[in-house]
């Protein structure tokens, strides 16, 4: 069953707690978390002390997409639950031995978030455990930009290397500019988790109960 995931930096903190709210009214699947270190890319999120005192208000999964160097550092500092999602960077991993060992070791679920200029062929050396793929259609750190038009023939084209791979069902999240539009295609090219934020649920940092409704029965 196909899922979403709302962008909490799309969000007016100022009404986290009656959003919260409509989001567990809508039995939305995940919180998008998305955390930067102005190094990664040239934005800043949410730090971690805010992160998980925000994490003992909900039972909403929480999906995490690390825009940072040094993932290995922070997963281990992350309230992290059972059904939790955790994206890295293929493009931040210098190190990605020792993040891929700490999320063996603690059964994280691992997505590998790939930037859209990475080729499809990075997979080739990924583990069999990963659980599945953050693929990224606009350039990460900023909400509300727009969808880089390669990515559409990228999405075909990593859908056929994973057959091609043995993994033809690994779970594809699309994150950057999931409007209607988009949302429709990227459906129909199969992808499996989508990224809400400015373009569809978010629009003008309002939160749009109806909008999630209408995305939750098109998906
Ligand atoms: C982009 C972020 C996204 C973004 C998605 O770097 O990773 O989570 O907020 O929402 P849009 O593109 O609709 O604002
Ligand atoms: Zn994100």
């Amino acid at each position: 069953m196909n899922k979403i995931s709302v962008s909490i930096m799309c969000a007016d903190p100022y009404n986290f707690s009656k959003d919260l709210e409509i989001l567990e009214e809508c039995n939305v699947d995940y919180l998008h978390i998305d955390i930067m270190d102005g190094h990664f890319v040239p934005n800043l999120g949410l730090g971690l002390d805010y992160i998980n005192k925000f994490r003992k208000h909900t039972n909403i999964p929480f999906d995490y997409h690390l825009m940072i160097e040094n993932p290995d550092k922070i997963i281990p500092k992350l309230d992290l639950r059972e059904d939790d999602l955790v994206s890295i960077h293929f493009e931040s991993s210098y190190r990605l031995e020792e993040t891929l060992d700490i999320a063996k070791e603690r059964n994280i679920k691992l997505f590998l978030a790939m930037n859209p200029g990475t080729p499809v062929r990075i997979l080739r050396s990924a583990p069999e455990w990963l659980a599945g793929i953050n693929f990224m259609t606009v350039n990460p750190g900023f909400a509300g930009q727009q969808i880089l038009p390669t990515s559409y023939k990228k999405m075909s084209r990593l859908k056929n290397y994973l057959k091609e791979l043995g993994c033809p069902d690994l779970t594809i999240e699309v994150d950057g500019n999931m409007d209607l539009e988009n949302i429709e295609v990227f459906k129909n090219l199969g992808a499996n988790i989508f990224v809400l934020g400015t373009s569809s649920i978010y629009k003008n940092h309002q939160l749009n109960k109806d909008e999630i409704i209408k995305i939750k029965g098109m998906i």
